[in-house]
């Protein structure tokens, strides 16, 4: 994480045009004597850089839950800070290179607000999950050149492996997102996906709720796929084909096949060394026969316009509210200027938390600085919220 260790951190007048750097304001840890949050603007995004006092530093970094990507963008305003401000720096991890113009190449990877403000339209789109070495999705993608791959990872190695193959290989119809299986489709519109392929998932022997397939995973593929197409499981685990059975024979009217050591055109890393070690190979393959209409969206992230009390504020802090859709919890508080009030919480489903930041300000509240994700659970969370802080 880029950081400066100052010898003296030293206040700006808000806002301050520092060069190219905007700074906006200042929230102050509440109950916690020396930190801060600097609110800051950048080309064209707005992130918190954070000032850390301890028994014998002054840290300035960039924050967890705001930082933007690339890195260049934090290393970029902590150097501006300090030279706005007349911070002297004693030591640091950052580097004055400048922009890495390279990193731009690397079209294919998304992030969730992409699909979630405008899902790509228009040809078949099919979704391979936990990719890993990428192999079977880049074979896919040469093989089917007018379909739309999105290739889903959670382990940024693997992501940044497929990332160089994609350039290599010179694939335009892949896109691939770090993000967790079993929450994105939720952001796909209906009956459009032709073949979701989950090979060799992780089994999660002991923790079976960590799996991707699950009733509500194999409603939701069911949802997005067009009729006759494809939810693929292809696994080693007799245990995850067993509960695979399980699961896609629970709909009554469910149709799926079974296939043991089918052979396939390419064989992924996990698959060789399976066949190596002789083990037997399952395919359970569900098919989608009915059309789904599109999913009813439950709101947005807008407060109730009545005046907050901000007695409430402190009322609710520090908190944990735990419901069965996943919970919201108030981690810290802050206070901007005389009269404002900010909270940094952590929201949403129990599979993939959000944290995000709300000011109070002028007895109105709103999401800084962007609204999380549109996610079932997030806006139940953002309901609750909005309840909480209207008293
Ligand atoms: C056992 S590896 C299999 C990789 C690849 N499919 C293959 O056949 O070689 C499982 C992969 O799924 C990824 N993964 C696990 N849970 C996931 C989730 N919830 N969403 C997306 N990817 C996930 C892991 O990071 C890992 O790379």
């Amino acid at each position: 994480m880029p950081h400066l260790n100052l010898e003296s951190f030293k206040p700006l007048t808000f806002p301050a045009q520092c060069g190219d750097v905007e700074f906006l304001f200042q929230a102050d840890y509440k109950n916690q004597s020396g930190g801060a949050l600097i609110a800051t603007r950048y080309k064209g995004r707005e992130f918190f850089l954070v000032h850390k006092k301890t028994e014998n530093k002054e840290l300035l970094k960039s924050d967890k839950v705001t930082r933007p990507s690339p890195n260049f963008l934090v290393k970029h305003a902590l150097l501006a800070y300090a030279e706005c401000s007349g911070s002297r720096i004693l030591d640091s991890n950052v580097d004055n290179a400048p922009e890495n113009t390279h990193l731009k190449t690397h079209d294919a990877l998304k992030s969730i607000p992409f699909f979630v403000e405008n899902f790509p339209r228009g040809r078949e789109v099919r979704i391979e999950i936990g990719f890993g070495s990428a192999r079977h999705l880049l074979h896919q993608a040469a093989a089917n050149p007018e379909v739309l791959f999105i290739g889903l990872e959670i382990h940024k190695p693997s992501i940044e492996q497929a990332l160089k193959q994609i350039v290599i290989q010179k694939l335009s119809n892949i896109m691939v997102l770090d993000y967790d299986a079993r929450l994105f489709l939720e952001f796909v519109p209906s009956n459009i996906v032709g073949k979701i392929y989950v090979h060799f998932p992780v089994p999660w022997d002991k923790k079976p709720h960590r799996r991707v397939i699950s009733e509500a995973f194999l409603k939701e593929s069911d949802r997005v796929l067009s009729v006759g197409g494809t939810l693929e499981l292809r696994t080693d685990s007799e245990n995850y084909y067993r509960f695979a059975l399980e699961t896609f024979s629970s709909p009554a009217k469910s149709r799926f096949d079974v296939r043991k050591n089918q052979e396939i055109a390419i064989v992924s890393k996990y698959e060789d060394r399976w066949k190596k070690m002789e083990k037997n190979i399952y395919d359970v393959t569900f098919t989608c026969e009915d059309e789904s209409p599109e999913p009813d969206i439950i709101g947005d992230f807008s407060f109730s316009s009545d005046p907050i009390d901000f007695s409430v504020i402190d009322r609710i802090k520090k908190e944990t509210y735990k419901r069965e859709w996943g919970f919201l919890h108030v981690e810290r508080t802050f206070s901007i200027g005389e009269d404002g009030s900010m909270l940094r919480l952590s929201m949403g489903s129990f599979d993939r938390p959000e944290s995000t930041y709300v000011i109070i300000q002028n007895a109105t509240a709103r999401y800084y600085p962007t609204t999380p994700v549109p996610s079932s659970a997030n806006l139940k969370a953002h309901i609750l919220l909005n309840e909480l802080i209207h008293g």
